[in-house]
């Protein structure tokens, strides 16, 4: 015989589930809007590959990436940020695109200079253009904040690293997919083929061409992890050419097969939230297997 529900049982399983419901709405919205946006995660890995130099060993790269100030990252959240990479020493410093929401709308710029300038790393800091950089007539904004910053910019160009005179590793940085010209065949026309190629492209879903030219490390940003993910259905929304690849490791390619590393940035944009998908600061240490 089933068990008759009494009219106050029902009653209070019916608002308990409405209170659950509602509690875990409000306290999903507060935490995707207030808290999770303003973690961060700091991502150690090793990268390994025959191809680097023995003097390379151990050289510890920082990856910032998407920090979109202007929506909803501030100031002193760089600020901290930047304290953070400094305490880290790392050798070279990468940016990965995408610094300001909207540039043309942003005011702020002397300040952005002044912060950024901190950072420190003694190979150098690097940086590439995102789709952001470009939009809202913000090219030449983000070229002078850069440089200005002590950052190289690379745009479908290449640097050679050297160490101890006779070792030497190249970093390449290619133009924007969405908003710009990337070009790796201009990115690699003076880098010897036998090197250790690092690729900073904004665009994640580069790494299938990159994946033709022997390059063994492609480092990218631009999807946000997907910025809010659904438990069990993943990201909810990825961005054009970050669409295939949007977060963490992947390996691109056969032959000689390119590792992708996808970071998933520190900022937000379109929506002022993130679930799932904590701001992340990422610390590479290059190994010769
Ligand atoms: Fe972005």
């Amino acid at each position: 015989m089933p068990k008759k529900v009494s009219r106050r049982s029902f009653l209070k399983r019916f608002f308990g589930t409405l209170l659950t419901t509602v509690g875990l709405s409000v306290g999903g919205y507060t935490y995707a809007g207030r808290i999770e946006p303003k973690l961060l995660k700091i991502n150690k890995y090793q990268i390994s590959h025959l191809d680097i130099p023995v003097d390379f060993e151990n050289i510890k790269i920082i990856q910032f990436s998407d920090t979109h100030l202007g929506f909803q990252y501030t100031l002193e959240q760089l600020q901290e940020l930047v304290e953070e990479i400094n305490n880290h020493k790392p050798d070279i410093l990468f940016f990965t695109g995408d610094l300001l929401d909207e540039p043309n709308k942003y005011g702020e710029f002397e300040r952005v200079i002044s912060i950024l300038k901190k950072l420190e790393a003694p190979f150098g800091k690097y940086a590439v253009y995102g789709n952001h950089d470009h939009g809202g007539y913000g090219t030449d904004i983000f070229k002078r904040i850069m440089e200005e910053s002590g950052f190289t910019l690379l745009l479908n160009d290449s640097i050679k690293i050297e160490k101890n005179a006779q070792s030497s590793i190249y970093l390449l940085g290619i133009d924007d997919a969405m908003l710009g010209r990337p070009d790796i065949s201009a990115a690699l026309a003076n880098v010897p083929d036998e090197a250790y190629k690092i690729l900073l492209s904004h665009a994640p879903d580069l790494a299938d061409n990159a994946a033709n030219f022997n390059i063994q490390l492609q480092l990218s940003g631009h999807s946000h992890g997907g910025q809010i993910q659904i438990p069990l259905l993943g990201a909810l929304v990825k961005p054009p050419y970050g669409e295939k690849y949007y977060e963490g490791f992947y390996t691109v390619g056969e032959e000689k097969p390119l590792t992708l590393y996808v970071n998933r940035g520190l900022g937000t944009t379109r929506l002022p939230f993130r679930f799932l998908s904590v701001p992340e600061l990422t610390i590479f240490t290059l190994s010769r297997k």
